[in-house]
C-alpha cells in the first residue's frame, strides 16, 4: 500500500510516499534561513511557513512519484510531539485529505519514527538489512534525548531521557556561546575536525550513572572555557576555539555512546540504533562504528538526510500503524505537543 507522510513538526515542512520501507518520493522544505537571525525556532514563524509549503510538499512529492492521489491508500501524519501551533498545520491538511478521500489517517509519533529511519531505503537500492528486534535505540535530536528498548516497530519503552537539555540543544547552545550560528551542530562539528579533543577538560555527565543524561553542565564548561581564555577576542575559527569545539562534541559523543552501550548490554540486544538529527554528526557515527563492531553488535544508523526530519520516517510508520489499526485518527483528533514514546 503506498502511503503519504506529512510532517511539520518544527521547522521543516515534509511529505513522503512510501512503500513499506521503500521511499519512492520524497520532499522537505528547511525553513532555516526564515530562523538563522533569531538563533532559534520562532513558533509563529514556523506555524506560518508550514501554512504556505504544505500543499505544495503533497503536490510536488506525488509528481516525483509520477502519482495521483488516487494511488494512495493511507496517511499518516506526525501528531507529537513538537509546537502544537506547527504540528497543527500538517494535521489539519491530513484530515482534510483523510476526509475528502476517503483513506485512514496514522497519528505517528515523531521520536519513535526516527528510531526506524534506518531500515528505509530508495526505490532501486539495495535495502538496507531489516531491524533486528529487540534492539536498543538512541534518538538525539534538537528537542529529544531518548533512550529505548523496541521490542517490534510498535512496542517501545523508554530506558532513559535527558534530565535537562538535548543533545542537539546542547550543540546549539554552545555555539551561541562560541559565537557561532544557528543551528550549532554542524559548525561545531566543521571546527572539531581540526581540533584537539583533550586540549580543554569537560565532564562527562552522569558517566556509570544509570541511562538517563544531562548536558546543561557541558554547556556552563564551554562558556566558562570561553571567557577565561578571552576567546571572544580571538578571530573565528581560530585554534581554541576549534579544540574547545573538539573537547565538547568528544564529551557528548563519548557520553551518548556510553550510555547506548550500558542499555545494550544490560538488555542483551544484538543490534543498536542511533537517530535524530545529531546522528548526522560524524564524531559520534564514527565513534559508535568502531565501538559496536568492537562488542559485535549490529549498529543501524540512518543515512544522514533521514537523520533530520523527514516525511519517509512518518509515512514508513504510520504505514506500520495502518496495517495494525493502531492510533487511527478521527477528524476531533488533536495535537500531542508533549508525547511521550
Ligand atoms: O531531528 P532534528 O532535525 O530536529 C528535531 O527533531 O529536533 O534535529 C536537529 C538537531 C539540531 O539541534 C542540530 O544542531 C543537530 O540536530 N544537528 C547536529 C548535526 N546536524 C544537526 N548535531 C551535531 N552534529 C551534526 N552534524
Ligand atoms: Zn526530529
Amino acid at each position: 500500500m503506498l502511503v503519504l507522510g506529512l510532517e511539520s513538526s518544527c521547522d521543516e515542512t515534509a511529505a513522503a510516499l512510501v512503500k513499506g520501507r521503500v521511499v519512492l518520493a520524497e520532499v522537505v522544505r528547511s525553513q532555516l534561513d526564515l530562523h538563522r537571525v533569531y538563533g532559534g525556532v520562532v513558533p509563529e514563524i514556523a506555524s506560518r511557513a508550514h501554512l504556505e509549503a504544505v500543499e505544495a510538499m503533497v503536490r510536488e512529492t506525488l509528481d516525483q512519484a509520477g502519482a495521483g492521489l488516487s494511488s494512495v491508500g493511507g496517511l499518516a501524519v506526525t501528531q507529537g510531539p513538537g509546537l502544537v501551533g506547527a504540528l497543527l498545520v500538517a494535521l489539519g491538511f491530513a484530515k482534510g485529505l483523510s476526509m475528502s478521500l476517503g483513506l485512514p489517517l496514522a497519528g505517528v509519533n515523531h521520536v519513535q519514527a526516527h528510531a526506524l529511519a534506518p531500515f528505509l531505503s530508495r526505490a532501486g537500492e539495495d535495502e538496507p538489512r531489516e531491524p533486528g528486534f529487540p534492539l536498543v535505540a538512541l534518538v538525539v535530536s534538537g528537542g529529544h534525548t531518548s533512550l529505548f528498548l523496541a521490542s517490534g516497530p510498535l512496542g517501545f519503552r523508554t530506558l532513559g531521557r535527558t534530565l535537562d537539555d538535548a543533545a542537539g540543544e546542547a550543540f546549539d547552545k554552545s555555539a551561541k556561546l562560541m559565537g557561532l550560528g544557528y543551528p550549532g551542530g554542524r559548525l561545531v562539528e566543521e571546527l572539531a575536525v581540526s581540533g584537539d579533543p583533550g586540549a580543554f577538560r569537560m565532564p562527562r555527565p552522569l558517566w556509570g550513572k544509570g541511562l538517563d543524561f544531562s548536558f546543561s553542565g557541558l554547556k556552563t564548561q564551554v562558556q566558562t572555557v570561553y571567557r577565561q581564555y578571552g576567546m571572544d577576542s580571538e578571530p573565528a575559527g581560530s585554534q581554541a576555539l576549534r579544540d574547545l569545539a573538539a573537547s565538547f562534541q568528544s564529551a557528548v559523543v563519548d557520553v551518548l555512546v556510553h550510555k547506548l552501550e550500558l542499555a545494550a548490554v544490560a538488555h542483551g540486544v544484538r543490534d543498536v540504533v542511533i537517530a535524530g538529527g545529531v546522528a548526522a554528526n560524524g564524531e559520534l557515527r564514527a565513534k559508535a562504528l568502531g565501538r559496536f563492531s568492537g562488542l559485535g553488535l549490529g549498529l543501524c544508523l540512518p543515512r544522514p538526510s533521514w537523520c533530520a526530519d523527514n516525511g519517509a520516517m512518518i509515512a514508513h510508520l504510520g504505514g506500520i500503524q495502518l496495517a495494525h489499526g493502531l492510533n487511527i485518527l478521527d477528524l476531533g483528533a488533536e495535537a500531542r505537543p508533549r508525547w511521550p514514546v
